[in-house]
């Protein structure tokens, strides 16, 4: 016998990552450059991106990892330094709250994501339920450090109440050291950022806040919901 149950299927981690990778092709404009960025979600997007290659200009990769995947798919990479204007930046998220804040990282390519972020015109991030949080911190906030000067940024974020820890094995795209820092609550996102931007040493901070996204493409079981900071 054939049972059809009424209740809604509950999506597992990997489809509502897939359902918000296929929605965000939408913001992509046709003609024009694309801003890839790293990372599980982020490869989700660029097969997506695959189908429809023909259609846009080419792209622009946050990371090594991403540049080879986009490559492969036959789309061409640009550098950033070559492009003039970038639409649109697609990337996912460690942590994302109501305002949009976001703590990114977690695959190490922090400091090119918002390099290519800061220039996009629109930053779409694509995440599924679970990253969606009332405040940032959980997630261990990536700090990429200089090498030589990790002993000193390590006491300086000590300082500002975070527990820092070396990511071993671990080398940027760019040649330096990730800490992730964790036990911090982070109530006030944009200072915390600027903060840690200041220690000497630092190359920049996983906290995305004083650029945050402009929309959030989010995975729910009953739907990808499209949510902007002032909603
Ligand atoms: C990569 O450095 C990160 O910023 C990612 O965007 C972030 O860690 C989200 O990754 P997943 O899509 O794999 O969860």
């Amino acid at each position: 016998m054939l049972i059809v149950s009424t209740r809604q299927k509950t999506m597992t981690q990997d489809e509502l990552k897939q359902a918000v990778a296929r929605a965000a092709l939408a913001y992509v404009v046709e003609g024009e450059l694309v801003g890839v960025g790293t990372g599980s979600t982020a490869r989700l997007f660029i097969e997506a991106l695959a189908g429809m290659k023909d259609r846009i200009a080419g792209a622009v990769a946050s990371s090594e990892d991403t540049k080879r995947r986009l490559e492969g798919h036959g789309i061409r990479v640009f550098e950033l330094n070559d492009v003039s204007s970038l639409p649109v930046y697609v990337d996912g998220a460690d942590e994302i709250n109501a305002e949009m804040h976001m703590i990114k990282g977690g695959g190490g390519a922090l400091t090119r994501e918002k390099i290519v972020a800061a220039v996009a015109g629109q930053f779409v991030c694509i995440v599924d339920g679970s990253k969606f949080v009332e405040v940032l911190g959980k997630f261990p906030l990536p700090v990429e450090v200089i090498p030589m000067a990790s002993a000193h940024v390590t006491r300086e974020l000590k300082e500002l109440g975070g527990a820092p820890v070396p990511r071993a094995g671990f080398v940027t795209d760019n040649g330096n050291l990730i800490l992730d820092v964790g036990g911090l609550q982070i109530l006030d996102p944009v200072d915390l950022e600027t903060r840690i931007n200041q220690i000497v040493g630092v190359v920049s901070n996983g906290l995305f806040a004083r650029r945050p996204a402009d929309v959030c493409l989010l995975g729910t079981s009953g739907g990808v919901r499209t949510l902007r900071a002032d909603d």
